[in-house]
């Protein structure tokens, strides 16, 4: 039977995972679980380990569910492994999201400078993890699901040897959603993926074949719901919809409505307002775990809908029994562009359509991206590419190169200010800097 290792095991999402596990049991014969956390997380990672339990047990599965403190013991010969840590917790993601409004500049935990404080604190820790790989267990696969996820799979691929693949689950989501939108059921509905982690765009809508991006881009203009529960539905301009000719992920929404979302977030965080996301979250939170601890409970709760995180599981488990099972099917995933996108290079991790068997994930070549589309991602991914190198240099001036790079910080002198508020409010998760 497999190991599998998930480092970040006490998250609230975990049952979700848990759930995809024991649904393709058959096929995926996975016969220990390792939850690993960090001390902070001991109480969480218990409560959710037994949770776990509980599911299995009711699930008639003979699973060994782990969990450890010390993430070296988790690895040792596990065959797959999971990332899904969020270094500093919620606490740091409040920070990531309040620091920008003051600049008026949008507060998110993985694009803009949120997404930049994130990748400076998560980038040596997965690296930090990936030496552990190298040492423990070589050969396993690395799913990264660790925001932002694009930058931080990029950041392993370029400085370790592990075999990653970045997962998201936003384009399962917009499929599942097209499919909603087309009345139809999810496996007739292919959407050809191009793009970065967080800014992937649908070059094409099939239903059973049949090019229907039209359709959808029409719906979407009529003000059709496409987006995820951590993201404000705003609405399309039709025109410009119409014009792009590109369906749009829900994050497009920050680089294409960046002064309504940065209204919507600055009422949101104002005093009497719901709080950001990160705070709506903390309760969501709370509440979640109140279920878990009833011991009656032994299935994931409905309450986990309400994250971000949707179908998160079918995506990481379909995707490790893809390699497992060398199926040769199609997956959306982080990978090294390879030439794939025209005009990203070919050592940039890009979200893609690949071809994903027993060798890992092979990108699909895609058509030329339109202009405006293609300078957009190279924008955004020049800006990773500095933050990577901040993060692992901690150096100041690239920091700063990175921050002024990305498309949402307006000026080389609000990135020197959001910088210093940045290593502030960060120090203790920042030894680099
Ligand atoms: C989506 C994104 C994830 C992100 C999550 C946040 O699932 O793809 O990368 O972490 O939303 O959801 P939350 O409920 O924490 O706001
Ligand atoms: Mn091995
Ligand atoms: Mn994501």
């Amino acid at each position: 039977g497999l190991k599998l290792a998930v480092i970040g095991g006490g998250s609230s999402y975990t049952p979700e995972l848990v759930d995809g596990v024991l649904r393709r049991a058959g096929e995926l014969p996975v016969a220990e679980l390792w939850l690993a956390d960090i001390p902070s997380g001991e109480e969480k990672l218990a409560v959710v380990a037994a949770l776990a339990r509980r599911m299995a047990a009711r699930a008639g599965s003979a699973i060994e569910v782990h969990t450890t403190l010390d993430r070296r013991q988790a690895l040792a010969g596990a065959h797959y492994v999971i990332t899904q840590l969020r270094v500093g917790g919620l606490a740091a993601r409040v920070s990531d999201e309040r620091i920008p409004l003051k600049y008026d500049v949008l507060g998110q935990e993985t694009v803009g400078p949120g997404g930049f404080a994130n990748a400076l604190r998560t980038v040596p820790v997965v690296l930090d993890i990936c030496r552990d790989i190298e040492a423990l267990c070589p050969d396993a696969w690395l799913i990264n699901f660790a925001n932002p996820a694009g930058l931080v799979t990029e950041a392993v691929l370029g400085h370790s040897a592990v075999k990653c693949i970045g997962l998201c689950n936003v384009p399962i989501n917009m499929v599942m959603t097209a499919a909603k939108l087309l009345d139809a059921v999810p496996a007739d509905v292919a959407i050809d993926f191009a793009g970065l982690n967080h800014l992937v765009w649908g070059l094409a809508v099939r239903l059973r074949g049949e090019d229907v991006t039209g359709v959808i881009l029409a719906k979407l203009a009529d003000g059709a719901a496409l987006t995820m529960n951590n993201i404000p539905d705003l609405k399309w301009d039709a025109a410009f919809l119409k014009n792009l000719g590109l369906v749009p992920s829900p994050y497009h929404r920050y680089y294409y409505m960046t002064d309504r979302l940065l209204g919507e977030e600055q009422a949101a965080a104002a005093p009497g307002g719901p709080g950001t996301r990160a705070e709506q979250v903390q309760a969501v939170e709370e509440a979640l775990f109140a279920r878990y601890r009833d011991e009656t409970l032994a299935e994931k709760p409905p309450e986990l809908a309400k994250r971000g995180g949707a179908y998160y599981s079918e995506a990481a488990v379909s995707l490790i029994s893809a390699i497992q099972n060398d199926k040769n099917e199609t997956h959306t995933v982080n990978t090294r562009n390879n030439g794939a996108i025209a005009g990203l290079p070919a050592d940039a991790v890009v979200e893609i359509n690949c071809r994903v068997g027993k060798g890992g994930a092979v990108p699909l070549p895609v058509g030329p991206l339109p202009p405006d589309a293609l300078s957009l991602a190279q924008q955004v991914k020049a800006y990773e590419r500095l933050a990577i190198e901040a993060a692992v240099t901690g150096d100041r001036a690239v920091a700063l190169a990175a921050l002024a790079a990305n498309p949402l910080v307006p000026s080389a002198d609000v990135a020197g200010k959001l910088l210093d508020e940045i290593l502030a409010a960060n120090r203790e998760y920042l030894p680099r800097f």
